[in-house]
């Protein structure tokens, strides 16, 4: 049975925060909003439960999950060797959504870290998970609370899609502030290097610590000459999500060659959807506005994702964004959730 709880974001009743700290202790699973999108989480120090996020989440067992703490005492706990820049960075932006990779000490279970020498921390900015950690008094593993290859949950609504049944209370905190996944840091090499884009942004690492080296997965894409082919692929699968392809360029070009698209998928009896970030108008079967900003367009995206589940296309079309600031971190998801298939206009 999965409870779901609502709680007040910015002040949560303590009894539902002791309730679902008692949960975490004895072993179980509890998903909470943080400031990026929901977590899955389990007492990090609890191997027995840190297993049973991996098995719900159907996550492979190599990819380690990061683990939230309340305070800076417990930092020190779980890593060794903690150089000067993760003190600035600790300093600067937590609670906030970045997370660093530092080395770990051997108290953290491997099974946590996927038996990698580091260990992932992050200190989220939100009350509802802060006083979830302080109640729990053990730091918590959390993984985006999705399935494993579906858009992160930026809703409560979203985790009990992909878990009903399978966790035991989901506290529902409303929606997340930033709705991509934090920044990922790994301080452990030199220089330090950006693992994953988030809300604290390349040019704000920069400014903090000097140059960041962005890991090369971050802006892979595929130039995807073939395109008329892709759609085709979707009969491979039996029941695929739509496949995505992600636009760039300038905007009237961008507009012009979705056009085209459209027009190309439709001929051949495609539902079409379009993802929209500048509000240029298109006649597809289903118009997703993510929004004009890129604070709205990150908040939304997953959400936005997951309403072309439901309008049932064959194949999204996503305007893409410039990879400055957050445009970074949203184009890195587009990508990801295109699998690397990017059009230049
Ligand atoms: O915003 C977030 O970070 C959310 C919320 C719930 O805190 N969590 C999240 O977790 O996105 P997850 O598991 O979906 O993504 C964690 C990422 C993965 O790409 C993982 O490979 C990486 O962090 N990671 C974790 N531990 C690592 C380590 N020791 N070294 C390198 N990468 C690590
Ligand atoms: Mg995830």
């Amino acid at each position: 049975m999965t409870q779901i709880c609502e709680v007040e974001p910015q002040n949560p009743s303590i009894e539902i925060i002791r309730r679902a700290a008692r949960i975490i202790r004895m072993g179980g699973l509890v998903a909470f909003p943080t400031e990026t999108v929901y977590g899955l989480g389990a007492d990090a120090m609890n191997a027995t439960a840190v297993r049973k996020i991996f098995a719900v989440k159907e996550r492979p067992l190599d990819n380690p999950l990061i683990v939230h703490v309340a305070d800076e005492g417990s930092i020190k706990k779980l890593a060794a060797n903690i150089p000067d820049e993760a003190k600035i960075l600790i300093e600067k932006f937590f609670p906030g959504p970045i997370t660093i990779v530092l080395e770990k000490k051997p108290v953290v279970p491997d099974v946590t870290t996927a038996n990698l020498p580091t260990v992932a921390l992050r200190m989220p900015n939100n009350k509802v998970a802060l006083s979830l950690i302080e109640e729990s008094g053990t730091p918590i593993a959390a993984p985006s609370a999705n399935k494993a290859g579906r858009p992160s949950p930026t809703k409560a609504q979203h985790v009990l899609e992909d878990f009903k049944g399978e966790v035991d209370l989901i506290l529902d905190g409303g929606p997340t502030t930033f709705g991509l996944e934090s920044t990922v840091v790994d301080l452990t090499v030199n220089p330090p290097q950006l693992l994953r884009p988030g809300a604290v942004t390349l040019e704000m690492l920069n400014d903090a610590i000097g140059q960041v080296q962005v890991h090369p997965s971050v802006k892979l894409e595929m130039s995807s000459e073939d395109l008329a082919k892709s759609p085709g692929m979707k009969y491979r699968h039996y029941a695929p999500r739509a496949e995505l392809v992600v636009v760039t360029g300038r905007d009237e070009d961008v507009a012009k060659k979705i056009r085209e698209m459209i027009n190309m998928f439709r001929s051949k009896g495609l539902r079409v959807g379009v993802a929209s970030t500048t509000g240029m108008e298109y006649s597809a079967d289903y118009v997703e506005k993510l929004g004009r900003t890129k604070l709205e367009i990150a908040s939304r995206l997953y959400d936005g994702l997951r309403r072309f589940d439901e309008a049932e296309v064959d194949i999204i079309i996503a305007e893409g964004v410039d990879e400055c600031g957050l445009g970074l971190a949203i184009m890195n998801r587009l990508k990801k959730a295109s699998d690397y298939r990017v059009v230049r206009a």
